[in-house]
């Protein structure tokens, strides 16, 4: 008995430890302490993005070594993953967005951000330009900005391969807006459909989701749409059941084509169960404000025009360079082959620059242009400043040592020696970072009905595996990997939410 009511005892403080900790911790990140004021005499470091690369870079930067100022038009940061999730409303769209002055209010100095898009980056002069393109503008909307280092981490935009109609007639998933758009469209078109009096090939029409990119972020919200049909629009508008279709298109022979073939294979199969149609081979040339044109090859390899009618176009081809990264290297003689974005060296250094960087999507660097890589090329930079900070104000100390030591004599002569031995042997310490190393932990999609597919690099070799085991993994895997405890919650929440009411039917 006195055995148990230790026991008891213990739970009863572990309890409290956890409660207390947990209010401790939320009173810190509610109550960011004093930031230290820009100083001039810091060089100036320049980060273009809120995004995965830059954030990632900011979280990890030792501030105080640096006049850090950030521009970007975003003032949040995007978790990415779980955007597709935000189209049908199964998770809220700010559940996975943090603020970009939450994150910079709790750095240890002070970090400047611009709601801005840069326009230009001029390198010679060492300046970017800036304009305010929100909704609301005062008297100055556009202006320059000097750096002394810059990082360009403003991702990709859309690729439309210049096909016409794309810009004017689809839907894309690259940003929160995007996200929203496709929600109240889907919802447009089932009331639209529902609407009295449509013709039955209308209604067909309006029904018709097509999904042009089988890369993962196709199959993804294909798999979410799907799942919004079949867990609720089924039940609530019971009218659509037998119109309601989804397609996919891919030019390429399979979809998937980063994942290995068994679970391309799984993939494809599953959307077969799940009724989604896949229509590989087939390359979109044109689109209308209501049919795509396509052109499919035959497996003779003769190729065949086909009209398909649509409701929902939602265009999701991958990225293309952004306006700001083309000029910066049409400026840079060493940038005149790069075609898909900036060339950098092993350091992350724009080639042909000295003070430039870039990270993520808009850097080629021989990887994927996905978020584990941006994140892990942000880090790497933070890891870079932070050791060429201490480097400098290490070789300053030891400039200033030496001219101690000249003008020493005797004991004090020797200790200043000591001194500088140490210094130096933390200089070597410090200046020993190697070149950016990937490291690829594994890729993970959702692919609809509870199922998702992961290909994971485990002790030195792959993994690959698909089914519901696989979707807890990915939703616990992206919940862990969700920018704050807050998004987790929020996350979380939206999760059981959807899942005992259902999601949103109502169009905003
Ligand atoms: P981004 O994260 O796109 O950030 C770019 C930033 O630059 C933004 O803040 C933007 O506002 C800002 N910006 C744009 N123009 C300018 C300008 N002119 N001046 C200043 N700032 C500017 N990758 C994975 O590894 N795993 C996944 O599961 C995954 N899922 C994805 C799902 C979707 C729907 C999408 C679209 C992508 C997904 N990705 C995933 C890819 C991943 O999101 C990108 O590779 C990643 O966002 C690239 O990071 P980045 O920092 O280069 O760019
Ligand atoms: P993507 O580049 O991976 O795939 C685009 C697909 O569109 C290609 O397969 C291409 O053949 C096809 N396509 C291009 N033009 C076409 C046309 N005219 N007609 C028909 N098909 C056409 O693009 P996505 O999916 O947007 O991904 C971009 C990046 O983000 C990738 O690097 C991807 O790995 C990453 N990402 C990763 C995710 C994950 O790991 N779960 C999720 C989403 C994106």
């Amino acid at each position: 008995r006195v055995t148990l009511r230790w026991v008891w005892r213990a739970v009863y403080l572990g309890a409290i430890g956890s409660v207390g900790y947990l209010g401790y911790t939320i009173y810190l990140l509610r109550t960011p302490s004093e930031q230290l004021e820009a100083d001039p005499a810091k060089k100036t470091l320049v980060i273009l993005g809120t995004g995965w690369g830059a954030v990632s870079l900011l979280k990890n930067l030792d501030t105080e070594n640096y006049n850090v100022i950030v521009i970007s038009p975003r003032n949040y940061f995007l978790f990415t993953p779980l955007l597709p999730s935000c189209t049908t409303g199964t998770i809220e769209h700010r559940s996975i967005m943090e603020p970009i002055r939450n994150i910079l209010r709790h750095k240890q100095a002070t970090v400047k951000y611009y709601e801005a898009e840069a326009t230009k980056v001029d390198y010679a002069k060492k300046v970017v330009y800036i304009n305010d393109e929100s909704e609301i503008k005062g008297d100055v909307m556009s202006t320059e900005v000097p750096f002394d280092m810059l990082v360009v981490g403003v991702g990709a935009e859309n690729a439309t391969f210049g096909i016409p109609g794309v810009r004017e007639h689809s839907c894309f998933l690259k940003e929160v807006g995007d996200a929203q758009q496709i929600r109240k469209r889907i919802m447009d078109c089932v009331e639209t459909a529902s609407f009295k009096d449509q013709s039955p090939e209308e209604r067909k029409r309006l029904l018709h989701m097509v999904v042009v990119g089988g890369g993962p972020t196709g199959v993804e919200f294909a798999g979410e749409l799907q799942d919004f049909f079949e867990q609720d629009l089924k039940k609530w508008v019971p009218e659509i059941v037998d119109n309601f279709h989804v397609t996919l298109v891919e030019a390429l022979p399979n979809v998937l084509p980063m994942f290995s073939k068994q679970l391309i294979d799984y993939t494809e199969k599953s959307f077969k169960e799940e009724s989604i149609t896949i229509r590989t081979k087939t390359m979109v040339k044109n689109v209308t404000d209501k049919t795509i044109e396509a052109e499919y090859t035959k497996p003779d390899g003769t190729k065949e025009k086909e009209i398909m009618p649509y409701g929902l176009l939602v265009w999701a081809t991958g990225n293309a360079l952004r306006p700001v990264v083309k000029d910066l290297m049409s400026q840079i003689p060493a940038q005149k082959d790069s075609r898909r974005g900036l060339a950098v060296n092993e350091y992350l250094v724009v080639n042909g620059t000295e003070n430039v960087w870039a990270v993520g999507d808009c850097a080629i660097a021989n990887y994927a242009p996905t978020a584990q890589v941006a994140s892990q090329e942000g880090a790497f930079l933070a890891r870079l400043f932070n050791s060429l900070a201490k480097t400098d104000t290490i070789n300053k100390e030891l400039a200033s040592l030496s001219e101690a030591q000249a003008k020493a004599a005797g004991d004090q002569r020797t200790q200043i020696f000591d001194q500088i031995k140490t210094l130096q042997k933390s200089l070597r310490r410090v200046k020993q970072i190697g070149p950016f190393e990937y490291s690829h932990q594994g890729s993970l999609a959702y692919i609809g009905h509870d199922k998702a597919v992961a290909d994971i690099s485990w002790l030195s070799g792959n993994f690959a595996s698909g089914g519901t085991i696989t979707y807890w993994f990915w939703k616990s895997a992206y919940v862990n990997m969700c920018f704050s405890w807050r998004n987790r919650l929020l996350v979380c929440v939206d999760w059981v939410k959807s899942s005992l009411f259902g999601r949103d039917v109502s169009r905003e």
